[in-house]
């Protein structure tokens, strides 16, 4: 016997009839976004190694996770694990003109410990805003994922909200976090206790119980904001007022990425388990695309992930796999092939049909018309052949069957399935 094989650790095959669901919510997602005057944006699968290096040298997701390589030709490339930084890359190298706004359906590999809800390989739905830093398009831009979870029927979704701050005062703001650290670092993790200096927001992010505690009291940014960054803050919280989106505010929320600025946000799903609960998080990045070699562009987006929104509507019981089955189903009874031409001529007139292969018997067909949840069967046997007619038969409610022509038979079809 041949060896055999299962998907790799950490990834997933999805399959019909869930994958109508993922189907589903992409076009969702790509509706809403199209109508917001967002376009599609596709980048490659893998960059140079440095363009992911640049987004977060401090953080796990680039320091532990990544799946970097070397190609035939010697060059460091890494698959992506997230995708922000690819579509900066792609902003820098092509300058579209700003406001520049893009959305993407990807998956993204990180290197971790799989469990319900974290993979290896995961999808995301994105969106990116680049080229203002108005703080409207950030109300914008939460809204546009807010949206979708109510759109869904998820109500247990949580928005959390804070600002990191910019150039003028993330510095001054990082030494007094410091100084607080440096104070209490006998009581931190033994990962934070080393890395303090380096790194010091991720301790806030930290969630061991230890670090948790130490930091209850630690300086806050908001705290420490400078009079632009506040200013843009109070503009972005009350432009979610305005639009009735409820939001608190977290202090701690500093993100597992580097390159944040100011707004940041997350959406939790009370639906989930804690560790995995992030149904969807992003916020400003307005130096990304210097330290990506390009001009001086603000920018904004959010990434949420396919699998985790998928998992919370299961967890409130919403947003089912839609019915996944064709209108038609053609049963052949006769040698002719009539059911090859027929069933594409229906498809080609936009009437979702399907058909048995491999020479069935009437009553096989027949079972397998039944099985697929299709409406009507369009039936074909020796009589309708010669007189160029189509039993039409309803198989859902009381079986009424009707002999229909052939040359009638899409318009028959479309009275009967669009009432
Ligand atoms: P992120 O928070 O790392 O942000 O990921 C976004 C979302 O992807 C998470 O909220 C979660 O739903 C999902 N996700 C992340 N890792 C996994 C995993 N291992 N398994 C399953 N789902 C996962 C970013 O990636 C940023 N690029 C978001 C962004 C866009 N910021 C600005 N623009």
């Amino acid at each position: 016997m041949s060896e055999s094989f299962t998907a790799p650790k950490g990834t997933r095959d999805v399959l019909p009839p869930e994958s109508a669901r993922w189907q589903a919510l992409i076009a969702e997602f790509a509706g809403r976004l199209n109508r917001a005057g967002y376009g599609l944006v596709q980048t490659p699968l893998f960059e140079d190694l440095a363009v992911f290096e640049r987004v977060g040298e401090s953080t796990d997701v680039v320091r532990k996770e990544m799946y970097d390589f070397e190609d035939k030709g010697g060059r460091r490339l890494a698959l992506r694990p997230e995708g922000t930084a690819g579509v900066v890359r792609a902003f820098v190298q092509h300058r579209p003109t700003t406001p520049w706004k893009v959305w993407y359906v990807t998956p993204n590999f990180r290197y971790e410990s799989p469990q319900a809800g974290r993979y290896r390989q995961h999808f995301q739905l994105g969106a990116e805003a680049m080229g203002t830093d108005d703080p409207e398009i950030d109300v914008e831009v939460i809204t546009l994922a807010w949206q979708l979870y109510r759109a869904l029927g998820l109500q247990r979704v949580v928005l959390l909200l804070n600002s990191l701050g910019d150039p003028q005062c993330r510095p001054p703001y990082f030494e007094t976090l410091r100084e607080y650290l440096r104070e209490h670092r006998r009581d931190l993790c033994d990962e934070h206790r080393d890395r303090l200096d380096e790194a010091p927001l991720r301790v806030l992010d930290c969630k061991r119980a230890a670090c948790r505690k130490a930091t209850a009291d630690a300086p806050r940014m908001v705290d420490h904001l400078c009079d632009d960054c506040r200013a843009h803050f109070e503009q972005v919280k009350a432009g979610l007022g305005r639009l009735g989106i409820d939001f608190a505010i977290e202090t701690r929320l500093v993100r597992g990425l580097d390159y944040y600025t100011r707004t940041t946000f997350e959406f939790q799903a009370s639906a989930l388990d804690a560790a995995q609960n992030a149904v969807g998080g992003g916020g400003r990045y307005d130096l990304l695309a210097e330290a990506l070699g390009g001009p001086p562009t603000p920018g904004i987006g959010f990434g949420m992930g396919i699998e985790r929104i998928l998992l919370a509507c299961d967890a409130e019981g919403v947003f089912p796999a839609p019915e996944a089955a064709v209108d038609v189903w053609v049963v052949d009874l006769t040698d002719s092939g009539a059911a090859l031409e027929l069933s594409h001529q229906l498809r080609d007139a936009g009437v979702a049909t399907d058909r048995a292969f491999g020479g069935r018997s009437a009553k096989a067909q027949m079972k397998a018309a039944n099985r697929s949840g299709a409406r009507l069967a369009v039936i074909i046997g020796e009589q309708e052949l010669t007189d160029a007619t189509v039993t039409v038969r309803d198989l859902r409610a009381d079986r009424e069957q009707e002999t229909v022509p052939r040359d009638k038979l899409i318009d028959r079809l479309q009275e009967l399935l669009h009432p």
